[in-house]
């Protein structure tokens, strides 16, 4: 048992050693987010690994054991239709707040008939995004910053956002430009990585460690608790009376393991991408290990979100 433990600690404390050997992804301002993803983008190993979604997949109780791209898209239907946005009329005005390459923009054009634009901070992704989206699809992507959206107030029918709100500093600034393009009586759907709800704000030390290689690693400034999320929408002065929310961590979970073992699964990929591919898939290891402990032990939770226009 205390050799156990001891060996754990061990490896722990190498994972940290390794990682912070590796800081240049730290968040800095919304340039290192852009350039992390164009950086990723054009290197093609995430697009290859994971596909053209670049968030975690849906397992329900029932199904532990599924395709992890398959699982991706189930995820885009489950918050589809949980946040309502299935209500909508073919042909609605959607906006994919922190598209990456389109992933979600595609299906919620293809499947819903919806007419899509997608904007993120990255120049690279939105080339991406172009280059894999069919003309027939009404999708068009730009380059834009969450916190500065080019759009009228109530310009869409549907407010879409999954995962962006971890690389983003001023949570409130985010949810009340996503509120303000919606028009009244339209549907919100966000989805992100939260942290646990502490009224103590206090992290042990371990805690403490694993957060800020999560927070470093991947270039997020800060992640709120679902609760403070949840009050960012409601303070809005564009939120209507409801927002709900709810942890869909035991939904998202398996996606951590399964990220690493498509990696082995996939060994053709860094055959064809060569040897540095290699080295930046050993990099992300640690961080999604951490990421699978952080979700299992209740550090971090997947909150997702829906309110009303
Ligand atoms: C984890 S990826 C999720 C991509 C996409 N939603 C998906 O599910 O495939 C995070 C995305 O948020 C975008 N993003 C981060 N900060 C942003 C900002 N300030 N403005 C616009 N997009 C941002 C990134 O460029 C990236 O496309």
């Amino acid at each position: 048992m205390l050799i156990n433990l001891v060996l754990w600690i061990f490896i722990f404390a190498i994972i940290i050693i390794i990682l912070w050997s590796f800081n240049s992804r730290k968040y800095r301002s919304s340039f290192t987010v852009s350039s992390s993803y164009d950086a990723w983008t054009n290197d093609k190993l995430l697009e290859k690994l994971w596909g053209e979604h670049i968030h975690l997949g849906y397992y329900s109780k029932s199904s532990r054991v599924k395709d992890f791209k398959e699982a991706k898209i189930d995820f885009v239907h489950h918050l589809v239709r949980w946040s309502g946005l299935d209500k909508l009329p073919k042909g609605s005005r959607v906006i994919d707040i922190g598209c990456g390459i389109g992933g979600s923009s595609r299906i919620l054009s293809r499947d819903y008939g919806f007419d899509v634009i997608g904007i993120t901070i990255s120049s690279e992704q939105v080339k991406r995004a172009t280059q894999l989206t069919p003309n027939h699809l009404s999708c068009r992507f730009q380059v834009m910053d969450a916190l500065d959206l080019k759009f009228q107030d109530g310009s869409f029918d549907g407010v879409w956002s999954v995962e962006a709100g971890a690389h983003i500093l001023d949570k409130q600034l985010y949810a009340d430009e996503m509120l303000r393009v919606l028009r009244p009586g339209g549907y919100i759907a966000v989805a992100d990585w939260n942290k646990r709800h502490d009224k103590r704000s206090s992290l042990g030390l371990i805690e403490s460690l694993i957060m800020k290689q999560l927070l470093d690693q991947w270039s997020h400034p800060e992640f709120a608790s679902i609760n403070s999320f949840a009050n960012n929408l409601l303070n809005s002065r564009f939120c209507g009376p409801n927002v709900e929310c709810d942890d869909w961590s035991e939904f998202t979970i398996p996606s951590w393991n399964d990220s690493i073992i498509e990696g082995f699964r996939r060994l053709d990929v860094f055959i064809e991408l060569g040897p540095k591919s290699f080295l930046q898939g050993m990099r992300e290891i640690p961080t999604i290990l951490l990421m699978r402990l952080a979700f299992g032990i209740g550090l971090m939770q997947f909150g997702v979100f829906r309110s009303r226009g």
